[in-house]
């Protein structure tokens, strides 16, 4: 669903009924963090390649006769440098910001959204086709557990209160000014691109049942729900704040998709149960052996001939200069995202294989924005012009 396009939370109007609608200063604070986060990244981040290339370089081959070799000597070299040091305070700083100006706009407004969840999900002898099964008991993985993921207060899986949506609605907001509006309205650029790419690259595939893992507040899983108006489209997370926030949010939004609580790691559905799989910025968040099961997983509930599309940052093998390795892997030290850095040391292709998936159907590819194609001058286009999948078929 495509609706127009505007970049300020001051300037946004309700994309959905769930929306936690900020007041004007709330507005203005928000604003004021995302362009700075547009600074930082757009403006600043250049200055970081410059002085690697024409400084931090050159100092390490004459200290050592050879170039760094890879991201972590870069890394260490960089370190000492008082401009990345104060790039790197303020690239915290601003993510630290978002949370503080997003969250109490969101707080403000918890029992009216919770009261909202529940007008909007109400059967009222409407006829709603979508459900949502939450597991009280599901142990929360420990890769959420030990952090504060991306510096997220409570991650996405802690809970305030009773029909707690508070963490889904922040990162409704949130995603938002992080992806600098390149998302669209809706946030949904991941799964119209992902979604998108599976089509042209299976146009014979006819998915009955599709499974997004990870679905959070269900982004990404709407636009499958447009591409595909024939299937029955399922989302899992671990996460029940967020999943009470992406019924009613869907819900409101005239979309019906069935939620559940579960972990991906090992899900209760039944053998190939699917014909397409897909997940948008789940692996980086879950650790390196849960990629192996969660892969392993995939290959349980693909039906013969199923397809699996997953999006995450591409791996470093693709990524020549030990320079790019660096700017993600950022997330991995300072920004608790643990595990960014490792999982793209992995070897997809060997996972893959070793969980049962044949070598000649695996692939990766590049998914072009459909957002920056829609708004191709947009100011965030040079950071989030095309999207990194892999995946195979069964
Ligand atoms: C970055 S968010 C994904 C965003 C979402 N896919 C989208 O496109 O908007 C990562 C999500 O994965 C969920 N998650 C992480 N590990 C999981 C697991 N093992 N099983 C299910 N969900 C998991 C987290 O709770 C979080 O909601």
């Amino acid at each position: 669903m495509a609706l127009p396009f505007t970049e300020t939370a001051m300037g946004q109007a309700s994309p959905h009924p769930m929306y936690a609608t900020p007041n004007h200063d709330e507005g203005a604070r928000e604003d004021f963090v995302r362009e700075m986060m547009i600074h930082v990244t757009r403006d600043l981040m250049p200055g970081k390649r410059t002085l690697y290339e024409n400084v931090v370089k050159p100092r390490f081959v004459k200290q050592h006769g050879r170039v760094p070799q890879d991201r972590h000597e870069i890394r260490r070299a960089m370190e000492q440098e008082w401009f990345n040091q104060a790039w790197g305070s303020l690239r915290r700083l601003t993510q630290e910001m978002m949370y503080d100006s997003i969250g109490p706009s969101v707080e403000r407004q918890l029992p009216d959204l919770i009261a909202r969840a529940k007008r909007v999900t109400a059967k009222n002898g409407r006829n709603h086709a979508g459900s949502l099964t939450l597991d009280p008991a599901l142990a929360i993985p420990r890769y959420h557990t030990e952090v504060h993921i991306h510096c997220k207060p409570g991650g996405y899986h802690s809970e305030v209160c009773a029909d707690d949506v508070l963490a889904g609605a922040e990162y409704d907001r949130s995603y938002n000014l992080f992806a600098m509006g390149a998302s669209g309205p809706l946030n949904d650029d991941m799964g119209r691109s992902v979604g998108r790419f599976a089509q042209r690259r299976f146009p014979d595939l006819r998915p009955k049942r599709i499974l997004e893992m990870g679905c959070t507040v269900g982004h990404s899983t709407l636009p499958y729900c447009d591409l595909y108006p024939e299937a029955d489209v399922y989302a899992i997370d671990v996460a029940a704040p967020c999943l009470r926030y992406a019924h009613a949010r869907a819900e409101g939004m005239g979309y019906a998709v069935h939620w559940s609580q579960q972990n991906a790691e090992r899900t209760d559905f039944p053998d190939g149960h699917f014909d397409l799989i897909v997940s948008h910025i789940l692996f980086h968040e879950t650790s390196n052996a849960a990629l192996r099961t969660i892969i392993g997983e995939c290959h349980r509930l693909l039906s013969p001939g199923g397809v699996m599309v997953h999006f995450d940052a591409p791996q470093y093998e693709d990524m020549p200069d030990p320079y790019d390795h660096t700017l993600g892997d950022w997330s991995t030290h300072y920004n608790n995202e643990p595990f960014w850095g490792t999982l793209h040391d992995q070897s997809l292709p060997t996972i893959m294989r070793q969980a049962g998936f044949a070598p000649s159907a695996a692939f990766n590819a590049m998914a072009p924005s459909v957002f920056i194609e829609e708004n191709p001058g947009h100011r965030a286009g040079t950071r989030l012009r095309q999207y990194s999948v892999f995946g195979a078929t069964k």
